[in-house]
């Protein structure tokens, strides 16, 4: 077999930085994005050999600079996102299209340039999303929204890229030990901005401690997406744990929604 490409969003940390490592150590060509290639120390020490480009996949200019002058792509792994944890009402309109364009139009951005490659090669598009993206989570609203539209975006591809012979996955963590918790833009005193969210706000953080002291590794994550690269007949949804299957399968289940609102309503009481 000849060597195949993947490019891979958001390599500088966490599940991307981890993927870009196993699928190198896999045999994939594989070129490492991030936003500001200074952060590519963590990749390189890994001592794999990878392509490492710049692209922030918010800017198209900056999407088809990276994709220029690609012959060839077999494969896209779309994981660069963001993290937001904020109260609807504290937040403005701005901070929820930020979230929307990092975590929605970025992936879109990629998989639209990239399509015509991946046509060509008939290969493969697999989507880091999130149990996010399949249920709604208290003081998540705007990450969740763009979750969700991700999902019914690539759901809604999956059927007619395959006429085009490239399959369309989406990869569904829950909870993993990333920079992820770092960056979702909780300031220190977020509490007491909440106003009259406070105790459900502190209710939500303490459940979701709880939740991150048992997270995933990326590596376990990056294995799973390696697993679906090269496999026969890709999944369109991998959970990529058993809490993210339990947790994911309420929704898949529920069809009056009656439960996923008792397991939340929990969180915050
Ligand atoms: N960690 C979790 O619990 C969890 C659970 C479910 C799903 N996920 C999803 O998993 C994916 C990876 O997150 P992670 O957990 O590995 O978190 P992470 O360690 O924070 O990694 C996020 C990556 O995305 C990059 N990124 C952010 N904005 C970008 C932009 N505009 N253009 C290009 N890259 C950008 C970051 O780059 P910089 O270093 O430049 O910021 C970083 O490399 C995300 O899509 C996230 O939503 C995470």
């Amino acid at each position: 077999m000849s060597t195949k490409t993947v490019l891979i969003t958001g390599t500088s940390s966490g599940i991307g930085l981890a993927t870009a490592v196993a699928a190198a150590r896999s045999g994939w060509h594989v070129i490492a994005t991030m936003r500001d290639t200074a952060k590519a120390g963590a990749l390189l020490e890994a001592g794999v050999t990878v392509d490492v480009r710049a692209l922030d996949v918010t800017d198209p200019a900056s999407v088809e600079a990276c994709l220029a002058g690609l012959d060839r792509l077999d494969a896209l792994v779309n994981n660069a996102g963001a993290g937001h944890v904020g109260t609807l009402e504290q937040e403005s309109v701005e901070d929820v299209r930020a979230v929307m364009e990092v975590n929605f139009f970025g992936v879109l951005n990629v998989t639209k340039a990239a399509l015509p490659l991946l046509r060509a090669s008939k290969g493969r598009v697999v989507t880091v999303t999130s149990v996010g993206g399949v249920i709604g989570q208290p003081f998540n609203e705007a990450y969740c929204a763009a979750k969700f539209a991700v999902e019914g975006f690539m759901e809604s591809l999956a059927p007619v890229a395959a006429t085009a012979g490239v399959s369309v996955s989406v990869v569904e963590p829950g909870a993993v030990a990333s920079e992820f918790v770092r960056n979702v833009g909780l300031a220190d005193n977020a509490l007491e901005q909440a106003g009259p969210y406070a105790p459900a706000l502190s209710a939500y953080l303490e459940r979701t401690r709880g939740a991150f002291a048992a997270a995933q590794t990326p590596q376990d994550v990056a294995a799973q997406i390696v697993d679906l690269l090269a496999a026969e007949r890709p999944a369109f949804r991998v959970l990529t744990s058993d809490v993210a299957r339990a947790f994911a399968g309420t929704k898949l289940k529920d069809l009056d929604g009656s439960a996923v609102q008792t397991l939340t309503s929990a969180w915050v009481a």
